[in-house]
């Protein structure tokens, strides 16, 4: 268990329960994002995301759970992600414990692995859930999309006293649309389940404002910290793996060298040759 600090940014190298029962205060975080492993059988460098059965996958995330709301603030928010399988484990234990306001559906253009004999994943469950459902940040201006019916068609609304044209802007659904990160993308990092920038962006901006704490107990790339940190919130991050921690230290806290070793974005190989090598160019640009 090591931990690095740098003006309001901490980052915990080791497991997320033992550092969130010993390393974290009652009370004290505003907003936590949860990304877990998904007891998939994903492989995060030396970890294997396998539990012996869904049953024990959830008594094992119940303890963190447990742990995320001890140190969530009465007017805290968190948003939880898991696998479409296992959610309804979790959200099951949440709701007796928390107010879920929203389950929103993150939804993307292409499926992991293409599936030839069963309907291919395209999203995965998000839970929005606070600690007190009459008092909680949402900053809805901050998050406005483009409202496509009405305005962008012109119409009228009759339905009030002064007819009124459609507003052009409104409060996001909770179906979300986001490009899952792929290789050629510029945040790219190397790493089996990195989220995408806007997703976070959406979620601190809406759930936290400047100077809050924002606290990420499964960090992989580090991304919540990295776009919390931009938006002027305090971070608080763990992860178990070395090789993902290296990531955090040059992403969040803007170290060169770690261990003697330069940090560096990895280095991409994206030129793309003619002929021959077309078919399969395009057969790796499908699959990213
Ligand atoms: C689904 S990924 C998180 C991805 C992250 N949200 C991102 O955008 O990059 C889960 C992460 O949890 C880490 N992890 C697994 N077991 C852990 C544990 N017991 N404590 C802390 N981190 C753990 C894995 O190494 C992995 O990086």
């Amino acid at each position: 268990m090591k931990q690095y600090n740098s003006n309001g940014h901490i980052i915990h190298h080791g497991d997320a329960i033992e550092i969130l029962r010993s390393k974290i205060g009652d009370a004290s975080v505003d907003l936590i994002f949860v990304d877990p492993p998904y007891n998939i059988g994903k492989k995060f460098s030396q970890f294997e995301d396998r539990w012996s059965s869904d049953i024990e996958y959830a008594k094992w995330a119940y303890k963190w759970i447990d742990e995320c709301i001890r140190v969530l603030k009465p007017a805290g928010t968190m948003y939880l992600m898991t696998s479409t399988q296992a959610m309804p484990y979790l959200d099951l234990y949440i709701r007796e414990r928390l107010a879920v306001l929203s389950r929103i559906i993150w939804s993307y253009d292409s499926s992991g692995v293409q599936a030839k004999k069963y309907y291919g994943s395209l999203y995965e469950p998000i839970l929005h859930c606070v600690k007190n459902s009459n008092s909680y940040p949402f900053n809805a201006d901050e998050i406005l999309v483009e409202a496509k019916t009405g305005a962008k068609r012109k119409l009228i609304d009759y339905r009030g006293n002064t007819p009124k044209p459609y507003k052009t802007k409104k409060v996001p659904g909770n179906v979300w649309n986001f490009p899952r990160v792929r290789y050629r993308m510029g945040e790219y990092e190397k790493h089996p389940s990195q989220k995408p920038e806007a997703l976070l962006d959406r979620i601190i901006r809406a759930s936290s404002n400047k100077g809050d704490t924002v606290l990420d107990p499964f960090s992989g790339t580090f991304t919540t910290s990295a776009v919390a940190k931009a938006l002027g919130r305090n971070t608080i991050s763990i992860e178990s793996q070395e090789e993902y921690l290296r990531i955090g230290l040059r992403r969040v806290l803007e170290l060169d060298e770690y261990q003697g070793e330069r940090l560096e974005m990895p280095k991409k190989n994206t030129k793309i040759r003619n002929g021959r090598k077309t078919k399969q160019k395009e057969r790796i640009l499908k699959i990213l």
